[in-house]
């Protein structure tokens, strides 16, 4: 399976717009944990591996990032810079997050809750992995 973009509801308001996400609703699991990355120094990558069973959805809830994913065999690069989408990554892919923008805010909703086993590092072993698929 691939990594797609989701859009989510958005109530547009003079007020003030309002989204929100509903777990195996709008996005295709349970949320059972949530993490964000911040205060990223200009050129730095953060999470370059794969993971096993985990499954994600990330949303550029401020600013701007770019996110790599890459199957092994394909790499697609997404620009998420609004807070009404978000991009679900399945498991079983490599993934980095590149390009942030000054004061950006990814916020990552997980299937999993944190397991440093479920984890690949190296991307050797991730074409190994894939291979066994
Ligand atoms: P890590 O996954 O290595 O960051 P990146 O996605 O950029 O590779 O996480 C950085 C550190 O934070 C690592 O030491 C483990 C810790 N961490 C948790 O304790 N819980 C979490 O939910 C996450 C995502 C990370």
């Amino acid at each position: 399976m691939e990594a797609k973009i989701i859009s989510v509801p958005k109530y547009e308001d003079p007020r003030g717009n309002l989204s929100f996400i509903e777990e195996n609703n709008h996005i295709p699991f349970k949320i059972e944990r949530v993490y964000w990355i911040y205060d990223v120094p200009g050129g730095q990558v953060r999470g370059g591996h794969a993971f096993k069973v985990q499954r994600e959805f990330i949303i550029a809830l401020s600013g701007s990032f770019d996110v790599v994913v890459d199957s092994g065999t394909d790499k697609q690069s997404f620009s998420l810079n609004r807070s009404y989408y978000g991009l679900y990554i399945p498991c079983g892919l490599w993934r980095q997050m590149t390009n942030f923008s000054t004061n950006s805010l990814a916020v990552v909703l997980s299937s999993t809750k944190y397991e440093v086993s479920d984890y690949i590092r190296d991307y050797n072993e991730f074409l190994k992995y894939r291979s066994k698929l």
